[in-house]
């Protein structure tokens, strides 16, 4: 049943020699690309919620949580120099597992991309209330965040949302000189915060080191429960995989846009956590019982009441600059935040659209679906729908879960590239493989080992969610794809 209705891995690159879009990315632009991709709501927002969950310690979760990405980048590269296609890990999954593990991983990128468009919404609501608030122009307190942060409905994590459906609709795509400029603004706005952040940094600020622990057998909390949140911050290097088509010799150039925007991000990502946690320090809230509260909910909201605590932050970066003392500076961080998130949700609501598009051109959605508007050449429905559950869901839900649940769909298919690049190993040994995952036998058990380790770590909220997404997905794939695939109507019209 698992390994079943393979797509033939030449049949696939066949038809993406068919449809040759032009090859005109280099190793530098595919590495602005991932990195625009990668830096984003994670380590703008989330190290909030990282230092809830596990204090100082979340630093320890910054480099678990990189370590699982970079093994599972070492597994992305050796594919997606091998079959340089788009779709990633969906259509690795349908030449290497057949249909049915390829409908669960393009089930599951739905989650990481939409959900993930999602999270950075409320991410660049949460700078564009501050600043907003900080020019007296504040929104009712209604109006800035969900229900279970203590408002009503996020009405610009909404809007923002809604405004990159249109430049989605209208077929805005991501332009490259677009995208490095947008590099630049996040990458000297990280390093301004390095390199103020740093030398303010005080030994004292490291103790209590671990007040969350490492974690709790139903996760959500300590050093694991932060490394499966903060996860969020590398996703998205697989972006450079989905630009392959358009790569300039992929086979090289591939892995060391893979690996390099994923390092780049990496250094950055440590010393921005080192200088966030040692200069204001990063120890939790506590409930009654002297653990952690829940980040996402109505008790952290009450804990938080006129508390400047790095951890309450909605805009951390921001104010761990006014909390230094550089005002201004916070400002420009949150401004420069407020300019280049929004690029990340474009980024991520494209693959999703993609994503849906590719499934249904297979058969696996219905074709209305991959209807392509006739004036903007854009697949405008899945488009809208896309829009419409992202921008909903951001102006519901807190960062934290949408992070959570959208690292649970990420986490699944980079499990399913790790174990496609073993199985390949062994099923198509002779096949030319421009960029080998070093120790391939070590490095692809450990990324899964990684994925389920992180998978676990997450709040029962998204681990929850994630059943009950796949069950929904069972179903529609049993009363729809199983039967009106492409590969399916192929099988019937066989004699
Ligand atoms: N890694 C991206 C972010 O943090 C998705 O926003």
């Amino acid at each position: 049943m698992i390994f079943w209705r393979i797509k033939p891995l030449d049949k696939i690159l066949e038809t993406a020699e068919k449809k040759s879009l032009k090859r005109q990315l280099g190793p530098i632009q595919l590495t602005l690309l991932g990195i625009g991709a990668v830096i984003g709501t994670g380590i703008f927002v989330l190290t909030a919620e990282a230092g809830q969950k596990a204090g100082p310690g979340m630093m320890v979760a910054f480099i678990i949580a990189a370590v699982v990405c970079a093994l599972a980048a070492l597994a992305y590269a050796e594919l997606a120099a091998m079959v340089p296609v788009s779709g990633s890990a969906y259509t690795y999954s349908y030449g290497v597992f057949g249909e049915f593990v390829a409908w669960i991983v393009g089930w599951a990128l739905a989650l990481e991309y939409a959900i993930g468009a999602a999270t950075v919404c409320v991410g660049w609501s949460g700078y564009m209330n501050g600043l907003l608030a900080a020019n007296g122009i504040a929104l009712p307190e209604a109006l800035r965040s969900g229900p279970l942060s203590g408002g009503v409905f996020n009405l610009l994590a909404f809007l923002i949302g809604l405004a990159v459906t249109v430049l989605l609709y209208i077929g805005t795509s991501k332009s490259a000189r677009v995208n490095a400029v947008l590099v630049a603004i996040k990458i000297a706005a990280l390093s301004v915060f390095i390199a103020l952040a740093i030398p303010a940094v005080k030994a004292a600020n490291f103790e209590p080191f671990l007040p969350g622990g490492w974690g709790s057998p139903t996760g959500g909390v300590g050093v694991l429960g932060a490394a499966a949140s903060i996860f969020f911050a590398y996703v998205g290097f697989d972006a450079v995989s989905t630009a392959a088509e358009e790569t300039k010799n992929p086979n090289r150039n591939i892995p060391i846009g893979l690996i390099g925007s994923l390092g780049i991000c990496t250094i950055y990502y440590l010393l921005v956590g080192y200088g966030a946690a040692g200069s204001v320090g990063a120890q939790p809230m506590l409930g009654a019982d002297g653990l952690p509260i829940d980040p996402s909910s109505p008790a952290m909201v009450t804990a938080c009441e006129g508390s400047q605590a790095l951890v309450c932050s909605k805009e951390p970066l921001a104010h761990v600059m006014r909390l230094l003392g550089h005002a201004r500076i916070g400002d420009w961080i949150g401004l420069a935040a407020i300019v280049a998130l929004p690029s990340v949700i474009l980024m991520m609501m494209f693959g999703q659209t993609r994503i849906f598009f590719t499934m249904s051109r297979d058969g696996l959605l219905p074709e209305p679906l991959s209807k392509v508007h006739t004036r903007f050449h854009t697949p405008h429905v899945i488009t809208v729908i896309t829009g419409l559950v992202v921008s909903i869901s951001a102006a519901l839900l807190p960062v934290g879960r949408l992070a959570d649940t959208s690292n649970s769909g990420t986490l699944l298919a980079f499990a399913m590239v790790s174990i496609g690049v073993l199985i390949l190993r062994k099923r198509q040994p002779e096949r030319s493989r421009p960029f080998r995952t070093p120790a391939a036998w070590i490095v692809c058990p450990l990324a899964v080992f990684g994925c389920v380790v992180l998978f676990l770590s997450l709040t029962m909220f998204a681990k929850l969610f994630f059943v009950s997404w796949a069950v929904l997905g069972l179903a529609l794939y049993s009363l729809y794809g199983y039967r009106r695939s492409h590969m399916a109507q192929a099988e019937a019209a066989r004699p």
